[in-house]
């Protein structure tokens, strides 16, 4: 498959204060640390943000915290929730590129929380791949797998009075429907070497007689034994992908869905085709 790069689109303070105020989501992250993360552990947060999942495992009695983030605004934000929560001296906040950062010391746990649905956008496999040469034996993640989910869907299209489907978006409207059975098409182990890309083949039933213009992506990645995070106000939103080829659909047939992509890549860059399926129904 052609290897395409990560897309360079930067979070936003916008987006970075969504997330801090997400507070379903932050919530779990919080309790996945407690649950993870044990006293004296060296940790690194790739992709830090705020800086505020980092102070989580700093308060939890980690010895250091690497926050390493790209963005030097968003490292100003994390030198100062550090202070304003009197850790400080525990954090190390590093202005670089998570994906090829260089740490001083090997770690015990990963926090990565680069979650796009489908793993589009950011780099957060890369990231991980690349941080396990600081791996020691039991070193653990945070997220340690993640799950994608492909479902057709007779997507609107039609809004005040114009076509405008040129674009994927993450959130469903209210005359969406889904066309097909929802399967799972992806699975990415982190505690192993993870591939980068996905090329996928995966059989769904239709539920209708009806067009599929688009699939939804969905995921889920597991944080700890105890938590599994799905949607929540900001995290994981569904994925809305126009299909450049149309499909239409007869109920209770069986179709084949292929999709490629790299990860990190921007959504108009996956390819995904349909077509009728050749196994049966089974009856
Ligand atoms: C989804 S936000 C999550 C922030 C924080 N971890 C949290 O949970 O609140 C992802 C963050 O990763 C940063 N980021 C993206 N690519 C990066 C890279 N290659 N190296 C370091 N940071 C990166 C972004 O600037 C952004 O601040």
């Amino acid at each position: 498959m052609k290897k395409r790069p990560a897309t360079n689109i930067q979070f936003t303070p916008y987006e970075i204060s969504l997330c801090l105020y997400d507070t379903d989501r932050t919530k779990q992250w919080k309790q996945a640390i407690e649950d993870v993360v044990r006293d004296g552990d060296i940790v690194v947060d790739a992709g830090a943000g705020t800086g505020i999942l980092g102070v989580f495992a700093a308060l939890d009695h980690a010895k250091r915290v690497y926050s390493v983030e790209l963005q030097p605004r968003f490292c100003k934000l994390i030198e100062n929730l550090a202070l304003k929560n009197g850790v400080s001296e525990k954090i190390v906040v590093i202005n670089q590129d998570a994906t090829m950062v260089e740490l001083p010391e090997k770690v015990d746990i990963v926090i990565c929380e680069l979650l796009c649905t489908g793993q589009f956008f950011e780099p957060q496999v890369q990231i991980i791949n690349h941080l396990r040469k600081y791996f020691k034996p039991g070193t653990k993640l945070i997220p340690r797998k993640i799950e994608s989910f492909i479902q057709l869907l007779d997507a609107h299209e039609i809004l005040y009075g114009v076509r405008i489907d040129t674009d994927s978006r993450s959130l469903l409207m209210p005359d969406d429907e889904p066309v097909s059975s929802k399967v799972q098409y992806d699975e990415i182990d982190l505690t192993k070497q993870a591939k980068t890309y996905v090329d996928s083949s995966v059989t769904i039933k239709a539920r209708k007689t009806r067009v599929a213009d688009a699939v939804v992506i969905t995921s889920q990645a597991t944080l700890s034994d105890d938590i599994i995070t799905e949607r929540t106000k900001f995290l994981y939103n569904p994925e809305v992908i126009y299909l450049k080829n149309p499909i239409n659909l007869i109920k209770d047939k069986l179709y084949d869905i292929h999709i490629s992509y790299p990860y990190g890549c921007d959504t108009l860059d996956a390819i995904i085709e349909v077509t009728e399926s050749k196994m049966h129904p089974r009856v």
